[in-house]
């Protein structure tokens, strides 16, 4: 809450708003029944003048209560809003700051509930806490007034409030825990539905389908006997608790009754002391919701913050420089890296190197150089991609570009002037011009043309029914692989990088449409530096250079037909390759 308050601050005028009116409506509400007493009292000692003002009196308060009331809850309301959609913006923006290695030992599903599931419930307590608090002062005013009245009379009249606590408490204990066990069964629900869609083509494919729904059958009969449960538990407790204040009336009425006969209190009294057992036993009710709900929000908080208190590692440095006029030597010099393994995600504070991906490697590409990397599947090739665009920072050793060491490089810049396609590209569900300017929102239909027949992908698009505007669908499935492949391509080439990563960008393209690709990227992208990373024959063929890695090192290089002939290794990696391909094939 402390933490939190910064957020709330920002939210001043409404919520300072909020309490001033709020203490209106309290003061007003509990004045309903005082007011109402002197009213009955005068009229019954028989003023008939009396009996207009206070009646004028009465509607004035009730229409002060009704507005203030209202204000109060739109301005709470509206500062509770407003924390809202402040902490999700927060949250989100930090989560594009953190690092692949947090969403690599991170599940969406984790991300996705502090997103949504547990921001709300911080709102509920932002939005009902004050309301709830009131309602107890209000409780605290109207005991020392009637307390004021008559000591005896007040007691008697509270003696069924404990056990309107008590039935309270009972049904909460067997309730909260039913909630949430009710919350984590529906996740488990949405998991099921979420991986049905999402993987319906393997589902299919498996003709698993009765095996999915009975998953499903069984996850909703789950949810089905928690809330079951939960009613049950709720019709055994709710009458007795709205009972217990009507019983309270009787008790108030009998009791009072034989004073008032006594003249010991007068009639107004007595129903200014029904009016207060009534409208006493909400707090009651509502004061052990407020510690649940207190209880659940610093538990949420604390997971929200146990995000935003993730630093980011890789963050542009103190006087990180832009690149400019970028010529595309590359270095890497004495790299070696591992990956950060952690062996659960609840075990945060204990990183774990995982085994050297790569040791000592070391490598140079000239200036427009096109470098095929080939190795073992595993080898650490697409490991180098990722580190030249500082996806991950190397353990020791350098990657300079142009002779400037790249964690000096202003991420931005880095990331704009080296691009990078992956054999499995993500599509946005938009359209697929949306798709190619996704760098570069500004780009005219002349670069995304361009862009698009540069990765020959133009001929296919404009035989779509709708050409560039087709949407296409999640993740870009009504697409086919290679077709994705030469969107991705055209999404990178519209920012005409300097260096280029492929990373088995074409692997699901035909071998011909891959020639006339890189015939059109000599063309598109001149002097731009290339790591190839492939296994097919006929891609390798395209590079100036090839450089065989194994073991975390750079053990040869040369021409494909010169390590054709000379190095057993690289033969048995390509014909591997090519029977894996085959077998794909078929
Ligand atoms: N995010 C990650 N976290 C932990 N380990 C990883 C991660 N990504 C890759 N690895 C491990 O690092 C090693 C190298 O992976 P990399 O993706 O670079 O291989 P690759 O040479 O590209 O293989 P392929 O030819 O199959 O694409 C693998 O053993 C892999 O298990
Ligand atoms: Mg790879």
């Amino acid at each position: 809450m402390r933490r939190l308050s910064p957020i709330a601050k920002s939210h001043r005028t409404p919520l300072i708003l909020g309490v001033i009116v709020g203490t209106i409506a309290l003061v007003l509400n509990v004045a309903v029944p005082a007011i109402a007493r002197e009213a009955i009292d005068s009229t019954i000692s028989g003023e008939r003048r009396a009996l207009t003002i206070w009646a004028i009196i009465l509607v004035c308060v009730g229409f002060g209560r009704f507005a203030s009331g209202a204000l109060y809850r739109i301005s709470l309301f509206r500062v509770a809003w407003g924390v809202e959609t402040d902490l999700r913006a927060l949250l989100y923006s930090h989560l594009t700051k953190l690092s692949f290695s947090y969403f690599d030992r991170t599940q969406s599903g984790q991300v996705i509930s502090r997103a949504n599931s547990d921001i709300r419930s911080i709102q509920v307590l932002l939005a009902f806490g004050p309301l709830i608090a009131m309602s107890i002062i209000s409780f605290i005013l109207a005991f020392g007034f009637m307390m004021i009245l008559h000591v005896r009379l007040t007691l008697v009249a509270l003696c069924t409030l404990p056990g309107v606590y008590f039935f309270g408490q009972k049904l909460r204990h067997s309730v909260f825990p039913l909630t949430w066990v009710s919350q984590a069964r529906l996740a488990e629900l949405a998991t099921i539905v979420d991986e049905n869609v999402n993987g319906t083509r393997v589902v299919k494919s498996f003709a698993a389908e009765e095996h999915q729904i009975s998953l499903l059958q069984k996850a909703a009969r789950h949810i089905e006997w928690v809330n079951v449960k939960a009613i049950n538990e709720r019709a055994k407790y709710n009458p007795i608790i709205e009972a217990l204040p009507r019983i309270g009336m009787a008790i108030v009425l009998l009791y009072g009754g034989l004073l008032a006969i006594n003249d010991e209190v007068s009639i107004g009294t007595l129903f200014a002391f029904n009016a207060y057992v009534i409208m006493l036993q909400a707090p009651f009710r509502m004061f052990g919701f407020l510690l649940l709900q207190a209880q659940r929000a610093s538990a949420s908080a604390s997971r929200i913050f146990e995000v935003l208190d993730e630093d980011p590692e890789i963050v542009d440095s103190l006087n990180a420089i832009a690149l400019s006029n970028v010529k595309g030597e590359i270095n890497f010099e004495n790299v070696c890296f591992s990956y950060q393994n952690r062996v659960s995600q609840f075990d945060l504070d204990a990183p774990e190197k995982g085994s050297e991906i790569l040791s000592g490697l070391n490598l140079v590409l000239a200036p427009g150089e096109i470098v095929a990397i080939v190795g073992r599947t595993g080898s650490g090739k697409s490991t180098l991609g990722r580190l030249l665009t500082r996806f991950y920072d190397v353990d020791s050793g350098k990657i300079l570009i142009d002779g400037k060491d790249i964690k000096t490089i202003n991420l931005h810049s880095l990331r704009h002037h080296v691009g990078i396609v992956f054999d499995e590209p993500f599509l946005f569900s938009t359209s697929i011009a949306e798709n190619i300017s996704y760098g570069d929102p500004e780009a005219s239909y002349a670069e995304i043309i361009a862009a698009a027949k540069s990765a020959q992908a133009f001929d296919f698009i404009s035989e779509l029914s709708e050409g560039f505007e087709t949407i296409v669908g999640e993740r870009g499935y009504t697409l086919s692989g290679g077709q994705r492949q030469r969107i991705a391509l055209a999404r990178s080439l519209l920012e005409r990088p300097s260096i280029l990563i492929l990373d088995d960008a074409t692997s699901a393209i035909d071998i011909q449409v891959e020639s006339r690709i890189h015939e059109s990227l000599r063309n598109r992208l001149e002097g731009c530096t290339t790591l190839l990373i492939a296994q097919r024959i006929s891609t390798i063929a395209l590079a100036d250079r090839v450089v065989l890695l194994d073991g975390g090192e750079i053990v040869d290089e040369g021409t494909h037909s010169s390590l054709m002939a000379r190095s057993s290794l690289y033969m048995s990696i390509l014909a591997e390759a090519e029977t894996n391909s085959r077998q794909g094939d078929l």
